[in-house]
């Protein structure tokens, strides 16, 4: 069942990449085509439309008609794609901006025209790379003619483009069929529209790294198929709305980087398939809601970075089996370190600096089978580290532990080749010296083959990789 889902996503991959890539393919596949299609033809305003459309980017001295006279069939166009309606050939794909060697570029003087709105059966619409200058050529999303778009438009993307300012205008509400609205690290400010909540398909909203300010809109409450949100970078204010418990379908939730405060709700507990969540550099406050223990497919948390302050201990941290990377650095926790942190078998990376935690450390944390990051510095941990040799060796400069006053080492551990845990003291109440007896089965060279073996047996039995292209996967399906 899941070998032939990963099939099929596959051969829409190599479909995508027959579509888009390669010049030679697609010459090939054209011609397969023609013996079925031969007599289909495109309508001259459909053609002028696009030729207008790809002008306003490239320029005019960009001649279409000359350039390429058959844009859908024998002289295909870099970005553009066309598909059959009623024996006519249109326009259903346009990508503007330097993702490959041939792609259409962007002059200077780039503008959206409204020929774009005349591409009736249009489903991509992208540009990356295309506005570049906001003093020199200030560019802004057009507020009319999106209702032309309402029954094709699939997949709108807006990818760095410094140069693209002003706001989201509220007619975006029109794209009723949008399945992807992408409008990352452009110069986009204002408040987000409402109307956003009116593209009910939508399973990725990505409006990172833009200026955008006040509050996320209530109406977010109503895209239930959301798999992917990412509001990150931006200058949101305001508390987390109650409705993201009724998102249930999320895997991926960034909202890092505002300025977002208050108490995270306990909604948030019933994100049952998120596996993505990052809170982090924002404003919120009142202690960890307890719910968090209920996301139980997370791999990645972060919430560093927050005033939040309380304690680790009132959470069940075992329940979250799936955890690999959990950064909770500079948050004002006080407290110990809870014990149940230790049974998080998939933990990669764990990150608690910078906080108030006290207490001692507990020496298990360094039989996580997969643990590559500990950070623990700045804290006020106390008493002896208790971790073996071979563990500080294999963390490396990945275990940190300074600026924790009262916390101290083995002074054996300290005597042998010198500083490689920085910043730690050696206790005082150790009385005899090393012997060395430990240290000479273990010879440096042995070491230096040892830990490079241990970390990638390590990656591998982890399965990191297969977040990622799962991740992928998605995206590919999304598109
Ligand atoms: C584009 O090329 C066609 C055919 O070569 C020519 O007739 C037409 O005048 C050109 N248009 C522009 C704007 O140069
Ligand atoms: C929008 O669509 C209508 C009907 O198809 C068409 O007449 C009109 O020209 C389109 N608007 C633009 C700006 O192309
Ligand atoms: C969540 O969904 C339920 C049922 O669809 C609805 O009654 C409720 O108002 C929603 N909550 C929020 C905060 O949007
Ligand atoms: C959560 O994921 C499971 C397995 O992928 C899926 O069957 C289920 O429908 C998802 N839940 C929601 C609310 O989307
Ligand atoms: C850490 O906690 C102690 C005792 O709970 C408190 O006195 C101290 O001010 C805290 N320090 C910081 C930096 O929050
Ligand atoms: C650190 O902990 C000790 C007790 O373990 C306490 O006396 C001291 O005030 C703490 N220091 C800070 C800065 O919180």
């Amino acid at each position: 069942m899941k070998k032939n889902y990963s099939i099929w996503t596959f051969e829409t991959f190599l479909r995508f990449v027959v579509l888009f890539v390669g010049f030679f393919v697609l010459c090939k596949g054209q011609q397969e085509e023609e013996d079925s299609t031969s007599v289909a033809a495109m309508k001259k305003e459909e053609q002028e439309a696009l030729y207008s459309a790809i002008q306003g980017f490239v320029g005019d001295s960009w001649n279409g008609s000359d350039l390429y006279p058959d844009p859908c069939g024998w002289t295909p166009i870099q970005g553009v794609s066309c598909d059959l309606y009623d024996g006519f050939w249109y326009v259903t794909a346009l990508s503007i901006g330097p993702a490959y060697d041939n792609s259409l570029r962007c002059t200077g003087r780039a503008e959206l025209t409204p020929h774009i709105f005349m591409l009736k059966h249009l489903r991509t619409l992208s540009f990356f790379n295309c506005f570049f200058s906001p003093r020199q050529n200030p560019a802004r999303i057009p507020t009319s003619n999106w209702e032309n778009f309402s029954n094709s438009l699939e997949s709108l993307e807006f990818r760095s483009n410094p140069g693209l300012i002003g706001t989201i205008p509220n007619t975006i509400g029109y794209l009723k069929n949008l399945r992807s609205l992408v409008m990352l690290e452009n110069g986009l400010t204002g408040d987000l529209p409402p109307e956003i909540g009116n593209l009910v398909k939508l399973r990725r909203l990505v409006l990172a790294g833009n200026g955008f300010a006040g509050r996320i809109p209530e109406t977010l409450g109503d895209l239930i198929e959301l798999l992917i949100l990412d509001l990150s970078r931006n200058k949101l204010s305001g508390s987390l709305p109650l409705f993201f418990g009724n998102l249930s379908s999320l895997l991926k939730l960034d909202l890092s980087n505002n300025m977002l405060k208050g108490e995270l709700p306990i909604e948030i507990g019933s994100l049952r398939n998120l596996t993505l969540l990052d809170l982090g550099s924002n404003k919120f406050s009142g202690g960890l809601a307890q719910s968090i223990q209920e996301m139980v497919s997370l791999k990645e948390m972060v919430i560093s970075n927050n005033p939040i302050g309380g304690d680790l201990n009132g959470i069940q941290w075992e329940k979250l089996e799936e955890l690999e990377f959990l950064d909770l650095s500079n948050m004002g926790l006080t407290g110990r370190i809870p014990e149940s942190m230790t049974e998080l078998k998939r933990l990669r990376f764990l990150g608690l600096n910078n906080n108030n935690l006290s207490g001692k450390l507990s020496p298990r944390l360094a039989s996580l089978p997969c643990i590559t990051s500990l950070y623990v510095y700045g804290n006020n941990l106390t008493g002896e580290l208790e971790f073996s040799e071979w563990f500080y060796r294999k963390m490396g400069k990945r275990f940190g532990a300074w600026d924790n006053p009262n916390m101290c080492l083995q002074a054996a551990l300290m005597s042998g080749k010198g500083n490689f845990l920085y910043g730690v003291k050696p206790c005082k109440q150790e009385t005899s010296i090393s012997d060395g007896v430990p240290n000479a089965k273990m010879s440096e060279g042995s070491w230096n083959q040892n830990s490079p073996l241990v970390a990638s047996l390590g990656g591998s039995s982890c399965g990191f990789d297969g977040f990622w292209w799962g991740l992928l996967l998605y995206i590919i399906m999304l598109l």
